[in-house]
């Protein structure tokens, strides 16, 4: 079928070619399993499907396949095309490393084309490389390299004269955007590197940047927090990053990167640099003792396919131990000589593959919605979805979060939904396939009434969040309770979420301070409860009177304090009544602490019914005021410090705890009992106060680490 009949069929049908074209998919998917050969004109049409979905990846960023269900159509091509070498047309699509540039970032060409790799998804795949790179290279023995296939966004850099020249993304593989300014607040880059050392003048390199798990998990927590929509996967947070014109706000990210191939390498004149790099793990290696983070200790270098799949599989049982996402291992024939010599495709290297790992994405329908209330009043829709396994688990509930976020990715009930689940983050809903409607599919519609206590819900101004505002509402009073014995807060072992809800259920539980004075006659009758688990209950109930006082602070669910802002309080204050008379402009003197949080603290402690629970607690024994520490002598005895910006060797916690261990006391605020203020990267405000007090001392991080004993 050509170009002009699909059109026509999609005219004469009357129905939009988003849809011919998914028709025609699942068409071309079966394909792949036949042996049918494919004729001439056919092949017009896969590679008009190929390029649809193309644009819907690169452009629209909004796909509609899986990557590995394009490999398997691409590969289709390339099958076909190897067997008929005269059907090639320039605008194949496997003559092109595919879109991908974005506007507002000025275009830059890559020294080397960023081509891209051939993926394989089995063993036999790689046993087939094997072969053909064996048959290419004339020989029996090759050294092969395998290292993880870093999940992010790849970039490409350039050194000359030793300074970090241009950082670019992929954009098309030819030309990419100039996002320099960006890749400069990547810590693990170095903005300088001892190239020259080895006789290089030039150097590009390649890489992919990455956002941590747990960073990810922070970055989704404070959307979520702000009411804005989270994002499906660690990749798309990365990439976004990449894209952001604020580079103030891409330091605040956190990305990291690992730089992991050298595509072009000019010799000082007069030399001969090259003759260094022999090998990939060399040049690993190389880029690793120059201070850049490089595969050095994720990299294995064997002998023969046999040993190469061994380790692939070895490796992918340890996938979610890394703190980062890899979406396969990527093997590569060490030598680069041979490298040379096997070349490469328009597409990729002949010399490298891509084993990919199970895919973490699925597609499932979204049957039902349902409503949980949190302990804020939050009310969560939860979409059940036909119980589906993504990477190894199944899934069949999954959070939708608020009203707009139903309304952005187009969700309604009956609808075919497009999930992921990266590595331990919970399960998101990447999509909804508007396109796979049959027309039976229903509105969801956001309840106006508490599902739990039946009150009216309330959204304020500005918030994506409907809530139930009684603070009554049993759901709430539940989960109050769940937040406060947890594994962060005041840690109260055998009192779980079940028998919570069974104490509450049975009366034996009414609120917080209640904790203090279960019944463990009436728990010791019930089914399941032996005297010992009786007796670790109530020994474990006893045991957290006592816990520090930031636990506390974080226990009592104020709205906005987590538990970093638990322990910037707690730093500040000797007893909780003390940050109970604070008012907003003195809780906004601390450290990261801004209107809206302030304000929820004043507004909490305001409440009369939030007092005379602390009231009770108090009486009850549990420990409202500063563990008395001895006053440590170090270093730092007697001298105050403050930090503020952004740390390059190390989180501020970790800073902030040297000082602490060294005997020095932190301050929340600039004052002038203040002595030193520690600038990292973008200091902002208190730089400005501090220079107007000239008894404080303003350092750097590297003139506060000279400060400490080494
Ligand atoms: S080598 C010329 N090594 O995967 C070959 N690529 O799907 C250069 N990727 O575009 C690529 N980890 O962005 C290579 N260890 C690794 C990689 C890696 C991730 C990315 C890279 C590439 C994409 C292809």
């Amino acid at each position: 079928m050509k170009q002009e009949t699909v059109l026509l069929l999609a005219c004469m049908k009357n129905l939009p070619d988003v849809q011919i074209m998914q028709t025609e998919t699942i068409h071309w998917l079966k394909r792949t399993s036949e042996s049918t050969p494919i004729t001439f004109s056919e092949l017009d049409v896969l590679r008009q499907v190929l390029r649809f979905h193309e644009m819907r990846y690169y452009v629209q960023h909004d796909p509609l396949i899986s990557d590995a269900e394009y490999d398997q159509l691409f590969n289709l091509l390339l099958q076909t095309e190897t067997v008929h070498p005269e059907w090639i047309t320039s605008d194949s699509p496997s003559q092109r490393v595919g879109p991908g540039l974005v506007k507002d970032f000025p275009k830059v060409h890559h020294l080397v084309p960023m081509l891209s790799l051939q993926n394989s998804y089995s063993v036999d795949d790689l046993r087939d490389w094997d072969k053909r790179v064996r048959s290419l290279s004339a020989s029996e023995d090759i050294e092969y390299c395998i290292e993880p296939k870093f999940d992010g966004a790849s970039i490409s850099l350039i050194y000359k004269d030793d300074l970090l020249e241009r950082g670019a993304t992929r954009g098309d593989g030819s030309v990419g955007d100039d996002i320099t300014a960006n890749i400069k607040r990547i810590k693990t880059l170095p903005l300088q590197a001892a190239f020259s050392k080895h006789q290089i003048e030039q150097i590009e390199i390649r890489g992919e940047v990455l956002m941590s798990k747990t960073v990810f998990e922070r970055y989704n927590q404070s959307l979520t927090e702000a009411g804005l929509a989270p994002l499906a996967n660690p990749r798309n947070a990365a990439a976004g990053t990449l894209r952001i014109k604020d580079a103030a706000e891409v330091s605040r990210r956190n990305l990291e990167a690992f730089v992991y191939h050298v595509s072009y390498v000019q010799a000082t004149p007069g030399t001969e640099s090259d003759n260094l790099l022999h090998t990939h793990s060399g040049n690993v290696q190389l880029l690793w003792d120059l201070g850049f983070r490089s595969p050095v200790k994720e990299l294995k270098v064997v002998h023969g396919i046999e040993d190469v799949i061994q380790h692939v599989q070895d490796f992918e049982q340890h996938r979610d131990a890394l703190p980062y996402e890899i979406d396969g291992m990527v093997i590569k024939v060490n030598n680069l000589q041979m490298q040379d010599q096997l070349g490469m495709t328009s597409h990729h290297p002949r010399w490298a593959i891509a084993y990919k790992f199970k895919a973490r994405q699925a597609t499932s329908k979204l049957l039902d919605v349902t409503y949980q209330v949190g302990r804020t009043g939050a009310v969560t829709p939860v979409a059940k979805i036909q119980p589906v396994q993504v990477g190894g688990v199944t899934v069949s509930s999954i959070s939708i979060h608020n009203a707009d976020y139903i309304k952005e990715k187009d969700l309604k009930l009956g609808d075919t939904i497009l999930i992921e689940r990266s590595g331990d983050v919970i399960p998101q809903v990447v999509k909804s396939f508007a396109e796979l409607r049959t027309g039976d599919e229903k509105e969801i519609v956001f309840p106006t009434h508490c599902p739990e206590c039946g009150d009216a819900l309330y959204r304020p101004e500005e918030e994506a969040v409907w809530r139930c505002v009684n603070i009554n509402c049993n759901a709430q009073v539940v989960e109050r309770i769940i937040h406060f014995v947890g594994k962060d807060t005041m840690d109260i072992r055998h009192l779980g979420e079940s028998n919570i809800r069974k104490f509450y259920e049975l009366g034996l539980l009414h609120d917080i301070p209640g904790i203090y004075t279960l019944d463990y006659e009436a728990i010791r009758q019930m089914e399941g409860m032996g005297e010992k688990s009786v007796a670790k209950l109530q020994e474990a109930i006893e045991e957290s009177k006592t816990r520090p006082l930031y636990r506390f602070i974080y226990a009592l669910g104020i709205r906005y304090v987590g538990e970093t802002t638990a322990k910037t309080l707690a730093q500040q204050i000797r007893h909780i009544d003390d940050l109970a008379g604070m008012d907003e402009a003195q809780l906004m003197a601390f450290e990261d602490i801004g209107v809206k949080v302030a304000g929820s603290i004043v507004q909490f402690f305001r409440n009369q019914d939030n007092m005379q629970m602390i009231r009770r607690l108090e009486a009850l024994g549990i420990r409202l005021e500063q563990e008395e520490r001895l006053p440590v002598s170090g270093e730092l005895s007697g001298k105050t410090f403050l930090f503020t910006g952004t740390l390059s060797s190390m989180k501020r916690s970790e800073a902030e705890a040297l000082v602490e261990a060294q005997g020095g006391k932190l301050l929340g605020s600039v004052s002038n009992k203040l002595n030193y203020l520690i600038i990292g990267e973008d200091a902002g405000s208190k730089l400005e106060k501090a220079k107007k007090i000239p008894s404080i001392l303003i350092i750097t991080e590297n003139d506060f680490l000279k400060m400490l004993p080494s």
